[in-house]
């Protein structure tokens, strides 16, 4: 009986701690699905949520007093490029050639990365909107340059102000060893021109969305940085990913504390050069911070493990993490194929970006299959574009031409969709996407599943960061591949994720919904 009353109290601080976010608070490190568990929409709202909430939305922007403003100055047209010309012949940067660019160019790229494409929103509703989309447009993501060779602008970190279209300079001067000190290959970005740094200000999220707004974080980071790539790419500028860095150098070089704001993804930019050669060059080899033995985290679940998940030099290394086994197959029905990929639609890349919004209402129409195709071949994309192998795409058909309703996985290899189920879904998904009408509304919903039980995701607890950073890439180049085609999209992040993950046959542990993007004809 005693055992009993023990085993239910426990059961009751356990239930309290997962309503607050803690679950792990007397670890120090986050267990591998931690993090993806404290930032799931449960039926009682999304959890560490605090209420009440006294003040208002912490500001959009950073207001860095008495710095040194440089305007960035009306840009000339550049040679621009389809979303399909640029998608199918993406490759990163084989070398950069060590010439600088011209302010007008960085400006330019800088808009299309996120700056202001709406002044007046509909119905005067909220802030001015950007090139990429913001849960609740509270616009977590900042924008930094780390400037090497940029005419007109003296070296140094700089950061973008978005709403007067202007850089701030943080630090005067700027010393590439810092960088190179950072990143995992320096020689892959000898005579690059600038450094490009996404960061979040998480507040701006958790004062709302709680731990989830880490989730909306990262993926926003995705957004922004997939503009960057694709506009880069556009531009005939090279550009090349940096994914492995020390969090803790890039944080100091941008003088933010990598707890209420780090850095989340890092673009290396420049004219193109040679391929460089970086095989010769010594392998680094870092570890995630809460693999030391002196690593301790504190604070609510996202900082943990955002801090956790830092990389640093080994010291001791502790053990990896187990792998679980591999998941089982499924029985799945008929696979159909999709029309051949054709030319794609005739909009450049800027102007989709310029026009992108989240629609405010889907309209009843159907959407081709032809142009599902297109959409799903643009948002899986070039292989080269993937940060994470771990996601995968699947679809809840609501209006597909030739297409009956159901669940659909996309078969990228053999440009196909796998029958998951067929039925009417309307009601049950809008259900778990919270009543949200849009998820009944639209022809289709694309989800962004990462297959968190696999082996390559698991070999760090790291690469979640990397897979919620790829499913807004993908989310990106859904909406600007629709905006092309002359649809519509949007994103529907918030869902229950157990139900979700259930109504999509997906255990919610080894396979999980981390984004939604929902898309057909709209306004
Ligand atoms: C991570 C993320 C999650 C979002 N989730 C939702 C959502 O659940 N429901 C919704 O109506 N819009 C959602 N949005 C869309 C935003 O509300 C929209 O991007 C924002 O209002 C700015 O408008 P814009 O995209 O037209 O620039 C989401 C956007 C992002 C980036």
């Amino acid at each position: 009986m005693r055992t009993d009353r023990r085993s239910f109290f426990r059961l009751l601080a356990g239930a309290a701690a997962l309503l607050a976010g803690k679950i792990s608070a007397a670890k120090s490190t986050p267990e591998r699905f931690d993090i993806h568990q404290a930032t799931r929409n449960t039926r009682l709202g999304a959890l560490g949520v605090r209420w009440p909430r006294l003040s208002g939305p912490p500001p959009d922007h950073k207001p860095y007093p008495r710095k040194r403003r440089v305007a960035l100055p009306e840009w000339v047209d550049e040679p621009a490029r389809t979303l399909a010309e640029i998608v199918r012949l993406w490759a990163p940067a084989a070398g950069f050639g060590g010439a600088a660019i011209t302010l007008a160019q960085l400006g330019r790229l800088l808009h299309f990365t996120n700056g202001i494409t709406m002044t007046a929103p509909p119905g005067g509703k909220g802030p001015a909107r950007r090139a990429a989309p913001s849960a609740g447009a509270l616009y977590s993501g900042e924008v930094y340059v780390a400037a090497a060779r940029v005419q007109g602008l003296a070296p140094g970190v700089y950061y973008y102000e978005v709403a007067q279209q202007r850089l701030v300079e943080v630090a005067a001067g700027f010393e590439p060893l810092r960088l190179a000190d950072a990143i995992e290959s320096p020689a892959s970005v000898e005579g690059a021109a600038a450094t490009i740094l996404l960061t979040n200000v998480f507040a701006r999220y958790s004062w709302r969305y709680a731990n989830r707004g880490y989730r909306y974080a990262l993926i926003d980071s995705g957004h922004i940085g997939e503009n960057l790539r694709l506009a880069a790419a556009s531009a005939g500028l090279a550009q090349r990913d940096l994914l492995a860095f020390r969090d803790d150098l890039l944080n100091d070089l941008l003088a933010i504390d990598g707890v209420e704001e780090a850095v989340c993804s890092v673009h290396a930019i420049g004219l193109p050069g040679p391929a460089r050669d970086a095989k010769a060059e010594p392998p680094r080899v870092w570890v995630e911070a809460q693999r030391t033995p002196a690593f301790t985290a504190r604070g609510p679940i996202s900082e943990r493990y955002h801090a956790a998940t830092r990389l640093t030099p080994p010291g001791e290394a502790l053990a990896r993490f187990a792998m679980p086994k591999d998941v089982a197959p499924r029985s799945l029905g008929p696979s159909l194929a999709l029309p051949a990929p054709a030319a794609g639609p005739a909009l450049k890349l800027e102007d989709a970006i310029q026009i992108r919004r989240s629609t405010a209402r889907f309209e009843s129409g159907r959407l081709s299959l032809a142009d599902l195709g297109h959409i799903l071949e643009m948002a899986h994309g070039h292989a080269a574009l993937a940060r994470s192998e771990n996601v995968d795409l699947y679809l809840v058909v609501h209006r597909v031409e030739a297409l009956e309703p159901g669940l659909y996985r996309y078969d990228p290899d053999h440009h196909q969709l796998v029958t998951h189920r067929t039925g009417s879904l309307v009601g049950d998904f809008t259900r778990v996407c919270l009543g949200q009408e849009k998820a009944g509304t639209a022809a289709v919903g694309v989800l962004m599943v990462a297959r968190l039980g696999e082996d390559r995701a698991l070999a760090s607890t790291r690469r979640y960061r990397d897979m919620l950073v790829e499913s807004g890439a993908i989310g990106q180049r859904i909406y600007l591949a629709a905006e092309s085609a002359g649809l519509s999209a949007r994103n529907l992040a918030a869902f229950l994720d157990d139900d979700l993950n259930r109504l999509l046959g997906l255990d919610g542990q080894r396979e999980a919904a981390i984004h939604l993007t929902m898309l057909g004809p709209g306004d």
